[in-house]
């Protein structure tokens, strides 16, 4: 039933932006679905160059683009009813926040790999929620590479694109996110998560049977500035440990290695350092949990993970804490935590199928109380990552 719905929103979403991009470009786009993405476990590990377990959703972004006859290039927002002209030789990045900076970032990226593209046109819509840590922005950077790659014939790997997409996102954007986002976009596989090493950007899917639970998103709908500065200041905490322990990146450390350095390091900056160590620690043993079809474990680790990003890597937030501490409180949700950068967005929730109903009743109403704010609730399917539609 869920899933009828969903594909006939998406049917939607791919038919609008179709029948906008031949109003204003009379031309048939070549048209693309990128998706969002969820996390089950490993957050904050990627840019430690760790463990992370994501899935590409059916929800995401359709991108329609095509060459362009004229002088130069425009872009079209639907939802954001934003309406965007540029020229490729003149590209800078533009005002802080704007969705124009993803764009503008990923084909500066493409250009400055010598890679030839020529003037188009490109409508776009997305039916994932901003900032609700389900990686609106992969999925927008994504659908624009990849549809950059397939009409100028660019040969360029997944893997090439996808570090297009990250280093647009620093160089442009401003945020010096990690891999997994970009990845799990790209490379999502139907019904399954993908454990990724984030060094080696290797990763092995896991097909997950679910039994009689399921995965359940919802949305704080806050989002709190300062996030941007916020996840860079973690990045260089994280950093700056790792150059005191004289390691590439905070994988390559033990929690005994960590101790050694205990007295050079702020009481905080260890907390979240021991954090991202844990976490990594959480990933690999939610896995050997699936492996084994230990749901009860894995969700434990679920919610060990939101008290570390909490406590120790102090990324979460009232709200989402509130939805955490509301899902401990129900014996049918097995774990529980914050999702993404942090700072707001969704929780995601392993649920019992017979309580969702109730759970999301019972959440609503206390959360609606509580903050005097509307949760949002999404069911998702994992699926497959970006795609050609047409
Ligand atoms: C954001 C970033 C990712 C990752 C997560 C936290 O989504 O884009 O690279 O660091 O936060 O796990």
């Amino acid at each position: 039933m869920h899933l009828l719905i969903k594909e006939s929103m998406n049917a939607e979403l791919i038919n609008e932006v179709r029948e906008a991009f031949i109003g204003h470009f009379e031309a048939d786009p070549i048209l693309i679905f990128s998706p969002g993405r969820i996390n089950i476990i490993g957050e904050h590990t990627d840019y430690n160059d760790g463990f992370v377990f994501p899935a590409a959703i059916d929800k995401g972004i359709v991108a329609g683009i095509y060459r362009s006859n004229s002088v130069s290039c425009k872009a079209i927002a639907l939802d954001l009813k934003s309406t965007f002209e540029f020229e490729l030789n003149k590209l800078s990045p533009c005002e802080e926040g704007s969705w124009k900076n993803y764009l503008l970032g990923v084909v500066a990226e493409i250009q400055q790999r010598k890679k030839l593209i020529g003037n188009f046109n490109i409508v776009l819509k997305s039916n994932v929620p901003n900032g609700a840590g389900m990686s609106s922005s992969a999925a927008l950077e994504n659908s624009i590479v990849f549809g950059l790659n397939e009409l100028f014939k660019l040969k360029m790997s997944k893997e090439e694109m996808i570090f297009i997409s990250q280093k647009a996102e620093h160089n442009y954007v401003g945020v010096k996110c990690g891999i997994m986002d970009q990845y799990a976009s790209m490379f999502g596989i139907k019904d399954h998560a993908l454990l990724l090493d984030c060094r080696t950007i290797k990763s092995k899917p896991y097909k997950i049977d679910f039994k009689n639970y399921q995965l359940l998103l919802i949305n704080t709908n806050v989002k709190h500035s300062l996030n941007d500065s916020e996840y860079n200041d973690r990045r260089s905490a994280c950093e700056q440990v790792a150059s005191l322990l004289k390691v590439k990146a905070l994988r390559d450390v033990t929690i005994s290695d960590l101790k050694t350095i205990k007295s050079k390091v702020t009481p905080l900056d260890y907390q979240k350092a021991l954090y991202v160590i844990q976490e990594n620690q959480r990933t690999i043993k939610a896995v050997e949990a699936i492996e084994k079809d230990d749901l009860e474990t894995l969700g434990a680790l679920i919610f060990q993970s939101h008290e570390g990003l909490s406590k120790q890597y102090k990324v979460s937030c009232e709200e989402l804490d509130f939805l955490v501490e509301e899902a401990k409180k129900n014996n049918h949700v097995i774990g529980a935590r914050m999702m993404g950068g942090g700072f707001g967005g969704c929780t995601i929730n392993l649920i019992d199928n017979k309580e969702v109903e109730n759970f999301i009743e019972h959440v609503s109403v206390n959360y609606l109380n509580k903050f005097g704010l509307k949760c949002s609730i999404y069911p998702i399917a994992l699926s497959e990552g970006v795609h050609i539609l047409n």
